[in-house]
């Protein structure tokens, strides 16, 4: 139909978080069409980021510095030439937030106010309305989109697949309530987000469940480092899922962790609480298994100031009857962010022409085998522009005219089953026996070609490459084989890979 036709021949961007807003504003006044699966604003983990964004502004800092410790979190995985590029352009990302409207917290003399977050050596956390950062970024970008009239934007439409001929992107088959309809298009950026979804507890929205994995995949493209989940030491130990965060920064704050005997386990650990963040999570977990409740003990530092700092954080403790100026906060581990991804180059550009990916989804080579905190945001915008500068370079032929290719009924995924499969084999501790069992369960429906099993599909690649991965390095820990390896060297695995290996 006509509507359809009108978004043709134009980049697509998929995905409604910081980093596909950002891409898809950085492209105007190009036309470009971009597809929210939901509501802009309803569900990003962007939207849910509290912590906020790395970036040397201070004056006692140096992207210098930055770089050293997100090369030392990222425990040998971190692709460095690319991480210094990244890092160097954060503070001028921060400057072009706030020029968009971002109302990043101030000092009363109009400088930056800057938290501090585990394994940074330097306060350089630029955030928002304290812990609000990634709600206050989404409604900047939000805003500007939608003034933006170079940008179509298609909310309650999700991509099924993505159409490729001879390694080049054709189109994105893509779906509403209505039905299926295809965008004839040779270029698309996938923006995504993680994976949290397809874990029982996570702090993601429970959409996060790796589709921009599958679409990629199913197009051949390569995907890195999979095996590398992240899970946040401090998630709300109660009923919600998806699990309420509580902010590292509240650790940055002096806030220590307990067990329920009231020791501090973490007083003999270099970098006590504010170890990186796979190490605080493994000793937590292990707290746990050892039979013992984990809080987060705020009640010395901040204290009185808690309300007031966190505001977030504050109002869900309340609702469960916390207090956190003089209770202990319950807290456990919980799946909050994912290293490994598309593999893609200096400009976001995946192994497949016509395809770029940036955000979560993407493995840029900053994050290694363990993200620093609140590198993540940072490199959602920074990437974002680097991809738009790509795409409007490109010299992509137009697509050819689309012989028949016609909308098949295209299932939409349910993770459901797929989440008790990774959370019993891929958590923070693992071993062969149940990466194996893992596998198993999940190679079944990973083999289907439709969209109903994107979540098995997605699983099985990173349970495939978990299984081998015989080491242990930042957030892949294998109690079979609890030693790195003398080099460290980079995975990599396709839909072939996976399907053929399971
Ligand atoms: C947090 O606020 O603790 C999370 C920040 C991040 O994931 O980078």
């Amino acid at each position: 139909n006509t509507e359809i036709s009108a978004l043709a021949n134009h980049p697509v961007i998929i995905g409604g978080g910081a980093a596909g807003l950002m891409t898809a504003l950085q492209l105007a006044p190009e036309p470009v069409v971009l597809l929210s699966k939901a509501p802009l604003g309803a569900e990003a983990s962007s939207l849910w980021a509290q912590g906020g964004l790395a970036a040397a502004m201070g004056d006692d800092d140096d992207p210098a510095l930055h770089l050293a410790d997100t090369i030392a979190a990222g425990a040998g995985l971190c692709d460095e030439s690319v991480a210094r590029r990244i890092v160097h352009a954060a503070p001028a990302a921060v400057e072009h937030l706030a020029k968009l409207g971002v109302a990043f917290d101030r000092r009363p003399d109009g400088g930056w106010r800057l938290g501090l977050e585990a394994a940074h050596s330097r306060n350089r956390i630029v955030h928002a309305t304290g812990d609000g950062t990634g709600r206050e970024i989404m409604r900047a970008l939000i805003a500007a989109v939608r003034r933006c009239p170079s940008i179509m934007l298609l909310e309650g439409v999700e991509a099924r697949s993505l159409i490729v001929e001879d390694n080049s992107i054709r189109g994105v088959l893509a779906a509403n309530a209505q039905g299926p309809f295809v965008i004839d298009t040779a270029r698309v950026v996938l923006a995504t987000g993680g994976i949290g979804g397809l874990f029982l507890e996570s702090t993601n929205p429970s959409g996060c469940y790796g589709q921009g994995l599958a679409l990629a995949a199913r197009a051949g493209a390569k995907l890195s480092d999979l095996e590398f989940v992240q899970f946040h030491p401090t998630a709300f130990d109660g009923p919600s899922r998806p699990m309420p965060l509580l902010t590292e920064a509240v650790r940055g704050d002096g806030a220590i962790l307990i067990d329920d005997t009231g020791q501090r386990f973490m007083a003999d650990q270099p970098g006590v609480e504010l170890a990186p963040r796979d190490i605080v999570a493994r000793a937590v977990w292990r707290r746990r298994a050892e039979g013992h409740r984990v809080f987060l003990d705020a009640r010395k530092h901040p204290g009185a100031e808690f309300a007031k700092r966190y505001p977030v954080v504050s109002a869900f403790c309340k609702m469960a009857g916390i207090d956190p100026a003089t209770d202990p906060i319950p807290v456990r581990p919980a799946v909050h962010y994912h290293m490994g991804g598309i593999a893609v180059d200096g400009e976001g550009r995946s192994s497949v022409d016509g395809l770029w990916a940036c955000g979560e989804v993407s493995r840029t080579g900053l994050h290694g085998a363990n993200r620093l905190a609140s590198n993540s945001l940072m490199e959602a915008i920074v990437c974002a522009q680097w991809v738009a500068g790509s795409v409007k370079g490109a010299s992509c032929s137009p697509p050819k005219a689309r012989v028949a290719i016609s909308p098949a009924p295209a299932p939409a995924s349910d993770p459901s089953a797929v989440r008790p499969i990774l959370s019993q084999g891929l958590g923070v501790l693992r071993d062969r026996l149940g990466i194996e069992r893992a596998i198993r369960g999940l190679y079944p429906n990973a083999r289907g070609r439709s969209a109903s099993s994107d979540p098995a599909l997605v699983g099985l690649m990173i349970a495939v490459a978990a299984w081998r991965r015989e080491e242990s390095r930042g957030g892949h820990y294998r109690t079979d084989f609890p030693d790195a390896l003398p080099s460290a060297v980079p995975s990599f695995i396709s839909l072939a890979d996976a399907v053929d290996i399971a």
